[in-house]
């Protein structure tokens, strides 16, 4: 059975068209990194990056560099890179701070936008951060939050669409690794009226995202994960031209003014995204994110998707070969069209599991309490590096060498 397997592995490996890619990260020997979705892999071309724009460009050309460098339009520069990963024009994605302060500020501009709608709606099984700030939004703006299951939303907005400021999801769930249906939800959005808020964390750099076409208002997304900024990588956010002339974000932070340097006594928002702006931008992260932007040069996101189903497909059958038998319950769809990214496994012991893989170099992270959480990230992830995975995973768990033991607060998986 595994023999199969391993031919399987080494047949898809080598008619991948995306394997030269591989080269363009920096993976320790031995390790099988799985938890791309969690932290990206460092991009080859991250270092001497960072190497020269510490010593050259901060350490001799000092503050001239936010001109001779441009560093000053590093937000605008790199919020076009990613847009044009997420199917954006340029002038509508701005880099930095994180996806919690981007969310704040997609969701108070779309409430301010739809002023006399009084509910904001929101997935029950949103990352928290995404809730907690609803809850935010809404207490600020003197709005209810809703939260409605993305498979309910339709009926939801046929009875209530007329009241609706704005909907917030994300495609992808991020325990179970389901995707919903961007296109679908938008459209049923905007057919009442309402706002489009969608949450790319797990979906940007993974997937052909098309947010222009498919007239999405809002988007939001880390740098961190599929995107491999590097840890908390400056976040995006995206707003859709067409609120260009008419949307104001909450933090009227002194970069986003339309005369930064005229050090004025009031507020006058910069046109387009730049208002988006808010303080001084992370210069050191931005470019770090920047350079790692370069690993999907050339690289067809079609092609980023069909080798990522090809991965979480093969897993699938492995984790149902291997893995079914000592206990585990595959709880990523099965079907390719709602598959993103990852696998998740359930599995009471999760926690001790996920130790146990990486004390022998199989990192992949967990969501508590019982999922086993494995991010394929199609640039740098093979078939054979699944097949690792899986079959130490079924040895860790048929011998038992592994602590049953909960996780404890506060651990970082
Ligand atoms: C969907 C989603 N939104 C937001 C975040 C985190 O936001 P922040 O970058 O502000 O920490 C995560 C983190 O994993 C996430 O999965």
């Amino acid at each position: 059975m595994t023999q199969q397997l391993t031919d399987l592995a080494d047949h898809l490996d080598a008619t991948d068209p995306l394997a030269h890619v591989r080269d363009r990260f920096l993976l320790p020997e031995g390790v099988v990194y799985l938890d791309g979705n969690s932290l990206g892999p460092l991009p080859a071309a991250v270092p001497p990056v960072l190497e020269d724009v510490v010593h050259r460009q901060w350490g001799t050309d000092l503050i001239r560099s936010w001109n001779t460098h441009d560093w000053w339009q590093a937000p605008l520069r790199v919020g076009d890179a990613i847009g044009a990963l997420i199917g954006a024009a340029p002038g509508q994605t701005v880099a930095g701070d994180s996806t919690s302060v981007q969310l704040f500020t997609a969701l108070s501009a779309a409430a301010e936008l739809r002023p006399d709608r009084p509910l904001l709606v929101t997935d029950p099984e949103h990352f928290p951060t995404d809730r907690y700030l609803a809850d935010s939004v809404g207490r600020l703006h003197g709005r209810q939050v809703r939260r409605v299951a993305p498979a309910d939303l339709p009926e939801f907005l046929d009875e209530h669409g007329d009241q609706v400021a704005v909907i917030s999801y994300s495609p992808v769930d991020f325990r179970s690794g389901e995707l919903h249906d961007v296109a679908a939800l938008t459209r049923a959005a905007h057919r009442v009226g309402a706002l489009a808020l969608w949450d790319l964390c797990h979906a940007a750099g993974a997937m052909p995202v098309h947010l222009d076409d498919l007239g999405v208002d809002f988007a939001v997304g880390c740098g961190y994960k599929f995107l491999s900024g590097g840890p908390g990588a400056p976040a995006f956010l995206y707003a859709a031209e067409r609120h260009h002339d008419s949307w104001r974000t909450p933090l009227s932070g002194w970069t986003g003014h339309a005369e930064p340097f005229g050090l004025q006594a009031d507020y006058v928002p910069a046109p387009g995204i730049a208002r988006a702006r808010i303080g001084t931008p992370p210069i050191l992260s931005l470019l770090a994110l920047e350079a790692a932007l370069t690993a999907f040069d050339g690289v067809d996101l079609a092609q980023v998707r069909a080798k990522s189903l090809s991965l979480t497909g093969f897993f699938l059958r492995c984790a149902e070969e291997l893995l079914a038998p000592e206990g585990f319950e595959a709880v990523t769809p099965a079907e390719p069209e709602i598959r993103a990214s990852q696998v998740s496994l359930r599995h009471p012991h999760a926690y001790g599991l996920i130790q146990a893989l990486a004390a022998q170099g199989v990192v992949a992270d967990m969501r508590a309490p019982d999922i086993l959480r494995f991010g394929v990230n199609a640039l740098c992830t093979s078939h054979h590096d699944v097949l690792t995975a899986a079959t130490l995973l079924q040895r860790i768990t048929s011998a038992g060498d592994y602590d049953p033991v909960p996780q404890e607060p506060g651990t970082v998986t």
